[in-house]
C-alpha cells in the first residue's frame, strides 16, 4: 500500500483548563455512537443514496478507452456543470494537472486539452470563451445529474449552437460528450436524438458525491490524469474505514471531532485550511459537500431541527493576511483544518540576500516547502494558543493516489456525520426548490403557480 494520509487532533485535544481542548472522556462517550454511525453507512454501501460507496472499485476502462480517441485530436475540453457536477473536477484538474496547464504547448500537455470549467451563467464569461476557443479543435463535456439544470442546460444551448456554426451539423456529436443519470434526463434525451456518446452516472451517486464517477473521471481521463490511482487511493481508504473502528479511523475522527466542537463547544464553522496551491479547490468541492449534505431543515424524524455546520474555505499562508486574524481574535465559533503536504514536488531553495538585504539572511538558503511548513505549524500552534481548535491533514504528496484517499475520506466523514446529526446526507430540498423557482421566472412549463407565487 502506498503511504497513506494522516489525521492529527492534537490541537482539538487538551487538559481540562486548555479552553481548546475536547477531553478524552468526551470522545469515549461519542465512541459507541460513532461506531454505530460508522456500521449504518457501510451497511448500506450500495444501496439508497449510497452507491458511490462503490465507485473505487469500478474498472475505468470504458473512461480510458473513451479518453485515448481524442488524445492528440483535441485542444481544448471545456466542462459545462455545477455544484457536484464541476467542483470535483476543479479540484482535481488543480491538483494533479500541471501548474498553468492551459499554457503549455500541445506537446508540453502530451497531447491532451486544455480544460475550461464553464459553472455559472455569467454571459461576459461564457461568451468570452467560446469567442476565443478553437471549436474545431474542442469537445464540449455537458454534466448534469439530473440533466435539466437550467444554468447547465443554458450553457449547453450556447455550446451547441457556437459548435453546430463552426463545424456544422453532421460533426456535431464527435464535439460533445455528456454525463447524466440511465434515465428520466433532458440530457440524456439529446444525447440520443443527436446521437452523442454519454456516460452514465450510476444510481445511487447523488452530485456532490460523483467525483469518482464518469463525472470527474471523463474530464480526468481527457486531460491526462492518472484515473487507476485516484481510485486505488479511494479503495485503500474504503478498507480502511471498513476495517477500523473509532478514533483511529480518519472519516470518524474527522466527523466526530466536528460533531462535538459544534454540538459541544459551540463551534459549526470549520475552515478548510491547505497549505498546498495544488489542494486549494479541495476546500470548495468540500464546502459543497459538508453545506448541502448537512444544512438541514428536518431530521429523519421529520422533526424540525435547522441544523448544519458551516464550512469556510481558506488558503494557506494567502489567508493568514486576510482571514486569520478574525480566526484567532474573533467569536470562538470554528475549527481550522489544516492541509499539509509532506513533500512538494520541488522544494525550490530561497537565495541567500547580498549585502544590500543582511535584514533578510534568516530566508537565504531555507527552501520554499520550509517556509510552507513553519507558516502551517506556526499558525496551528498561534491559534491553540488562544485557545482555537485546530486539526490537521497531511498527505504524503500530492498525487492521484492521495487525492482519491482525501476525497473518499471527506466523503464517508460527511455520510457518518449525517448520522451523528441524524439527517439525510443526501438529498438538497433546498437546492431544488430554487431550481424550481428559477424554472418558473424563466417560463418554463408547468411552474405558472409558482412564478405567480415568486411575482
Ligand atoms: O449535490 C447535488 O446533487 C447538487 O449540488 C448538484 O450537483 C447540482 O445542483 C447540479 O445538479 P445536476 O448535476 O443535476 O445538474
Amino acid at each position: 500500500m502506498a503511504d497513506r494520509l494522516s489525521l492529527d487532533i492534537t490541537y482539538c485535544m487538551g487538559d481540562s483548563g486548555d479552553r481548546y481542548c475536547l477531553s478524552g472522556k468526551m470522545l469515549d462517550r461519542l465512541t459507541p455512537r460513532l461506531e454505530q454511525a460508522r456500521r449504518a453507512v457501510l451497511d448500506a454501501a450500495g444501496t439508497g443514496m449510497l452507491g458511490w460507496m462503490l465507485l473505487p472499485n469500478k474498472d475505468p476502462q470504458e473512461f480510458l478507452d473513451y479518453a485515448a480517441h481524442y488524445k492528440g485530436a483535441c485542444e481544448c475540453l471545456v466542462v459545462i456543470g455545477i455544484g457536484g457536477s464541476a467542483l470535483g473536477t476543479i479540484a482535481l484538474s488543480r491538483a494533479l494537472l500541471p501548474f498553468f496547464h492551459n499554457e503549455l504547448s500541445a506537446a508540453e500537455r502530451g497531447g491532451r486539452p486544455r480544460l475550461y470549467v464553464l459553472d455559472n451563467v455569467d454571459p461576459d464569461e461564457t461568451a468570452a470563451l467560446f469567442d476565443r476557443l478553437d471549436l474545431k479543435r474542442t469537445l464540449v463535456n455537458v454534466i448534469s445529474k439530473s440533466g435539466m439544470t437550467g444554468e447547465t442546460m443554458a450553457g449547453y444551448l450556447v455550446a451547441k449552437q457556437r459548435l453546430e456554426a463552426a463545424v456544422g451539423v453532421a460533426a456535431l456529436k464527435d464535439h460533445l460528450v455528456f454525463t447524466t443519470e440511465p434515465a428520466g434526463s433532458t440530457l440524456r434525451d439529446i444525447g440520443e436524438a443527436l446521437g452523442v456518446r454519454t456516460f452514465d452516472l450510476p444510481p445511487g451517486v447523488g452530485g456532490r458525491y460523483s467525483v469518482l464517477s464518469a463525472v470527474g473521471l471523463i474530464p480526468a481521463a481527457l486531460t491526462g490524469m492518472d484515473v487507476r490511482a485516484l481510485l486505488a487511493g479511494a479503495r485503500d481508504m474504503s478498507e480502511w474505514i471498513a476495517g477500523t473502528q473509532g478514533w483511529d479511523n480518519p472519516a470518524c475522527t474527522f466527523a466526530g471531532i466536528h460533531y462535538l466542537q459544534d454540538t459541544g463547544m459551540g463551534r459549526p464553522v470549520s475552515v478548510m485550511m491547505p497549505y498546498s496551491a495544488r489542494l486549494r479547490d479541495v476546500a470548495d468541492w468540500h464546502r459543497q459537500l459538508w453545506a448541502e449534505s448537512l444544512g438541514k431543515e428536518t431530521d429523519r424524524q421529520d422533526q424540525l431541527v435547522n441544523i448544519g455546520p458551516l464550512p469556510v474555505k481558506g488558503l494557506g499562508v494567502t489567508d493568514q493576511h486576510s482571514q486569520l486574524q478574525l480566526y484567532m481574535e474573533g467569536p470562538d465559533d470554528k475549527i481550522v483544518v489544516f492541509l499539509g503536504v509532506k513533500e512538494f514536488e520541488s522544494a525550490l531553495t530561497i537565495p541567500a540576500p547580498g549585502p544590500e538585504a543582511e535584514a533578510l539572511s534568516y530566508l537565504g538558503g531555507h527552501t520554499m516547502a520550509e517556509l510552507m511548513w513553519a507558516e502551517q505549524k506556526s499558525t496551528a500552534w498561534a491559534l491553540a494558543k488562544r485557545g482555537r481548535p485546530s486539526m490537521t491533514i497531511t498527505l504524503p504528496r500530492v498525487d492521484a493516489y492521495s487525492m482519491g484517499a482525501l476525497l473518499y475520506m471527506l466523503e464517508m466523514a460527511t455520510a457518518i456525520a449525517g448520522e451523528l446529526y441524524d439527517v439525510n446526507a443526501f438529498d438538497q430540498p433546498g437546492v431544488e426548490m430554487g431550481k424550481h423557482a428559477t424554472y418558473a421566472l424563466m417560463g418554463r412549463p408547468g411552474y405558472e403557480a409558482l412564478a405567480r407565487e415568486i411575482g
